[in-house]
């Protein structure tokens, strides 16, 4: 099964950014836990802090890969061209939070993605990414 993580904008400073929010952690010793928890998926891991450049990763993987899981940062409560891609592309795509969105400013409880998505995880911290692949095992 090959998977593609997509992170959005500024999550480029996961373990450096308002560690009391999103953690300690980079993004990249994160990914190689998931490899070591997953030798069973293919995972690829990208990061832009550019619109255009998310749409064209998800382009590039949505007619071929078998599950996408993206986190599009501030751009989820914003991006109808994002959204716009998710459901052009026939790969199922998981919206993920390390935060609880819900639990934060009234801008970030609105998701421009949900709607287009198969499912949405927030609020587990670096755990929602382990959880959107657990969604893809079970079903
Ligand atoms: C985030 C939540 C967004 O509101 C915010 O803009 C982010 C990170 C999260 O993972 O909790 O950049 O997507």
């Amino acid at each position: 099964m090959k998977v593609q993580i997509i992170n959005g904008p500024n999550l480029n400073l996961l373990g450096v950014r308002e560690k009391s929010i999103y953690g300690n952690l980079s993004f990249e010793t994160y990914f190689e836990d998931l490899q070591n928890c997953y030798p069973q998926l293919e995972l690829t891991y990208y990061q832009s802090n550019i619109e255009g450049e998310i749409i064209n990763k998800l382009h590039e993987v949505g007619f071929s890969y078998d599950g996408i899981v993206i986190n599009a940062g501030a751009y989820t409560h914003t991006s109808i061209a994002i959204a716009d891609a998710i459901a052009a592309i026939n790969t199922p795509v998981i919206e993920v939070h390390i935060s609880n969105v819900h639990k934060r400013e009234a801008f970030r409880h609105v998701s421009m993605l949900a709607a287009n998505c198969k499912g949405v995880i927030a609020g587990f911290g670096m755990g929602s990414y382990r959880l959107a692949l657990e969604s893809f095992l079970i079903n």
